[in-house]
């Protein structure tokens, strides 16, 4: 007789992921150090945000720690978990990791989070529309280490957060436009 796999119920998941250590760890396990870091940076920006505009800060930590959690997938399964979005395949390859995080976590570690995954699953584009997923969008372009000075984009975003992802927003898009990620 095969021996059902155990799955935590979602009191118990939360209570995981609830847990900054097991957070940690377990990006640490899936991604290269740098993209670690990266994660980390991203994380301190959002809880910054996210304290200054009212926004859950533990939903912050969550979503800057897990956005990129699948950016480093073989090409073979990202495809396979983009089968849960075929919509979006025609998309670039560079934007699927947006879509695949959320079939990661949900199968892998049976979490399951509305306001993440909203956050998550627009960041690469900026199309999300709660101030959760703004923090997210702008905290994942202007972290310290992408290593040009964004002290300006980081003021106006805590002077005011709808400016503040404007700005990054569009000169994200025209970082896009010119690589031919967009769209
Ligand atoms: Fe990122």
């Amino acid at each position: 007789m095969i021996k059902e796999k155990h799955r935590l119920n979602v009191f118990d998941v939360w209570k995981q992921f609830s847990n900054e250590c097991f957070v940690d760890e377990l990006v640490k396990k899936q991604l290269s150090h740098k993209r670690y870091l990266h994660c980390k940076e991203v994380t301190n920006v959002c809880i910054k945000l996210a304290k200054q505009h009212g926004v859950d800060v533990h939903l912050a930590f969550l979503a800057g720690m897990l956005h990129d959690i699948t950016k480093e997938l073989s090409k073979e399964e990202s495809v396979s978990y983009m089968q849960y979005y075929k919509e979006y395949l025609y998309l670039k390859a560079p934007l699927y990791h947006q879509y695949t995080a959320i079939i990661f976590l949900k199968q892998k570690y049976n979490f399951y989070n509305k306001k993440v995954f909203h956050a998550i699953m627009h960041h690469t584009l900026g199309t999300g529309t709660s101030k959760l997923a703004k923090i997210l969008f702008i905290a994942d372009k202007i972290e310290p280490t992408r290593g040009y000075d964004t002290t300006y984009h980081m003021e106006l975003a805590l002077r005011d957060l709808e400016l503040g992802f404007a700005y990054v927003k569009a000169d994200n898009q025209k970082y896009l436009k010119e690589r031919g990620v967009f769209g």
